[in-house]
């Protein structure tokens, strides 16, 4: 690099979508995708394995949920984690950072379950990153039902047809410039097609 070259910050790629829809396989080919171009990339999730995402996790696990207060205050908590002390040092370092989920879940989860939609995003862009693109993984709820059944590890207290209908009506009322919908009911292949498609002509690479 030249001395006096600007330094290149990385660039936030989020995956969004009901549970089911594909968002870490997708995930883990666009960082392929990008390193064979000689891209940093580092992938990561929310809620995180930390001890306020944990809280959350452990809750629906027992098929609970918390209160919906408790719930997002728990969450906005694992995010400004997340933000302070992982996704800003790598995009400051210059390393693409790929999400699977950030606060437009909370945007559509919380927001199903009852929260102000608009407000929810407010309070999450007073201190998150805003993403540079994000993925709105789209496929019918039955679909989404079946790969969860496939799994065969239960479900959690968020995996319930009715909720994720709700949760699926949320994200697509979302209109934000840098967020796409992806149509993701056919092969991984032509998802991941669309997927670069977007990257290329949003990000250049
Ligand atoms: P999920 O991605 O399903 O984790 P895993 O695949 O490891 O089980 O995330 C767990 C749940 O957390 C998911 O059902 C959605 C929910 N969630 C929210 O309700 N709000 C949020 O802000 C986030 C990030 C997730």
């Amino acid at each position: 690099m030249e001395p006096d070259s600007p330094h290149l910050r990385g660039r936030l790629v989020v995956f969004e979508g009901i549970d089911g829809t594909g968002k870490s396989t997708q995930i883990q080919l666009l960082a392929q995708y990008l390193r064979a171009r000689g891209i940093e990339v580092v992938t990561d999730f929310e809620p995180t394995r930390g001890k306020w995402g944990m809280k959350v996790r452990q809750a629906a696990i027992s098929g609970e949920r918390l209160s919906i207060e408790e719930e997002i205050a728990c969450l906005l908590q694992d995010r400004r984690e997340h933000v302070r002390d992982f996704i800003e040092p790598a995009l400051e370092a210059g390393t693409w950072v790929l999400l699977d989920r950030y606060y437009l879940s909370m945007m559509a989860y919380q927001g199903a379950s009852g929260a102000n939609v608009e407000e929810i995003r407010q309070w999450n862009e007073e201190f998150a990153t805003v993403p540079d693109v994000a993925f709105w993984l789209d496929i019918p709820l039955e679909m989404a039902m079946q790969r969860m059944n496939a799994r065969g590890n239960g479900h959690d207290a968020f995996e319930n047809e009715p909720f994720l209908q709700a949760c699926a009506d949320v994200y697509s009322a979302m209109e934000m410039p840098w967020l796409h919908r992806i149509e993701a009911d056919g092969s991984v292949n032509e998802t991941q097609a669309r997927v670069r498609d977007i990257v290329r002509q949003e990000l250049g690479v």
